[in-house]
């Protein structure tokens, strides 16, 4: 088991990037693998939750190369060419690999297993399975296709009509593969807008998305044309950096192309309401996604009130808002957040629980966190209990702590942000 200690760092004045978005990143390989040509992917994320969506493809007979750590070049074999894996597609920790490719597996011509690690094991699959069925697809697994390990025998679609009943853009995302092999159109409703970058890169790769608010529409038959796709840098590895700065009196730091997708950036809402000065710049377009600049510096920080749209638009920095909430004066309630009891943790427990490890207080709720302030973190050992998100946060609760922090489990961060511990020892 790995592990990382942070203390109380010197202010800092940093300028840095950071490694490629996760989502676009999976996407990339998956709209590359059944394109039509070639797609060359520049700034992918080598995450191993990345590496675990090449992996099933690899076994679905895509040719993906990678000619360095970070350059991808998928020879793409159409939706309907992909082949009949001989072993289980495995996506190790990865919920985007497998809801958004159950979604193609659903409409394939063969049969595939899925698997994944003890804690997709945990995770719900029923909410993709369950409108999959609707369109036709034949799926079955562990309790009645709630769960991993599952089967997909691939067959003929029809396009639906289907209102999520939660903001989940892998929900989203695999019912809009599935539409793109079903016959009609299929159309998803969400409560609210949750990421849109599967909408953004299909029409990248040529296909026709029709969208209002809160919701979208795929013709099924149409096929996509390989493209060249350059990743930003991913907003929720560079909400850990962000949040760094705001923990350390006296600091700045300027994040360069970064991904500024509005469906992505909650996180600099929430700092800005607590009091952060955030400078925000927006440089450029890359694949149809907005790419800038992001400055931040320290201050006095005070507590906020969160809920509704603006949660899955930061539903991933939770944690590390917990962590500097901590250091804002007064109350920081964070509410309509059930979702994060469904990720790689139940991130409200886990989050409380390592946070009050080291003297915050904390108080769990039905559907978020209230986390009282200022308090001082005294130091001490907190888990990663295998959640890269919480492995990082605690990192981070580490900057502010009287004597340090040791973050065991933090092998659990190359999931999503591998240069975090050399980032982090620079500061
Ligand atoms: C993701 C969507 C979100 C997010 C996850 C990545 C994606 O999950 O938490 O880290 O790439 O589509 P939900 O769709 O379950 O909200």
């Amino acid at each position: 088991m790995s592990a990382i200690r942070t203390s109380r760092p010197k202010p800092f004045d940093l300028t840095l990037r950071v490694p490629g978005d996760k989502s676009i990143s999976h996407r990339s390989v998956m709209l590359g693998s059944i394109a039509h040509g070639v797609t060359e992917v520049e700034g992918f994320l080598p995450g191993a939750d990345c590496l675990s969506t090449i992996d099933c493809f690899r076994k679905m007979g895509v040719s993906i190369e990678r000619t360095s750590e970070t350059f991808v070049r998928v020879t793409g074999r159409g939706i309907q060419g992909l082949q009949e894996p001989k072993l289980p597609l495995d996506v190790g920790n990865s919920g985007t690999t497998i809801r958004l490719m159950l979604g193609i597996l659903a409409g394939s011509s063969f049969f595939s297993t899925v698997v994944g690690d003890e804690s997709i094991a945990r995770r719900p699959m029923g909410r993709v399975v369950e409108p999959l069925r609707k369109m036709g697809a034949h799926i079955d697994g562990r309790e009645d296709g709630r769960f991993t390990p599952l089967a997909v025998r691939g067959t003929s679609l029809e396009g639906i009509s289907y209102e999520s009943p939660v903001a989940s853009a892998q929900v989203k995302s695999c019912l809009l593969l599935a539409g793109l092999q079903a016959d009609g159109v299929t159309t998803i409703q969400e409560p609210t807008l949750s990421r849109d970058h599967t909408e953004r890169m299909l029409t990248a790769f040529g296909a026709m998305v029709e969208r209002e608010p809160n919701r979208v529409s795929v013709h099924g038959g149409q096929s996509l044309v390989g493209t060249r796709v350059r990743v930003p840098g991913d907003i929720s590895s560079a909400a850990f950096l962000l949040a760094a700065a705001l923990m350390v009196p006296g600091s700045r730091i300027t994040i360069e192309d970064v991904g500024i997708n509005p469906t992505r950036t909650g996180i600099l809402d929430a700092f800005r309401m607590m009091g952060a000065e955030l400078e925000v710049e927006q440089t450029d377009v890359w694949c149809h996604e907005p790419v800038g600049r992001i400055t931040i510096s320290a201050g006095e920080l005070k507590g906020i009130e969160i809920g509704g749209e603006l949660i899955p638009r930061l539903i991933d920095e939770i944690p590390v808002l917990a962590v500097v909430a901590t250091q804002a004066k007064g109350e920081t309630v964070i509410r309509d957040a059930a979702e994060l009891k469904v990720k790689e943790t139940n991130r409200i427990a886990t989050t409380a629980r390592e946070l009050r490890k080291l003297g915050a207080q904390v108080e769990e709720t039905e559907d978020g966190l209230i986390i009282f302030g200022p308090t001082p973190l005294s130091g001490g050992t907190c888990h990663s209990h295998g959640d890269h998100r919480i492995g990082m946060a605690m990192a981070i609760a580490g900057l502010a702590s009287d004597s340090g922090v040791y973050v065991e489990g933090t092998e659990a961060i190359k999931v999503s942000f591998p240069e975090f511990s050399s980032l982090i020892q620079q500061l």
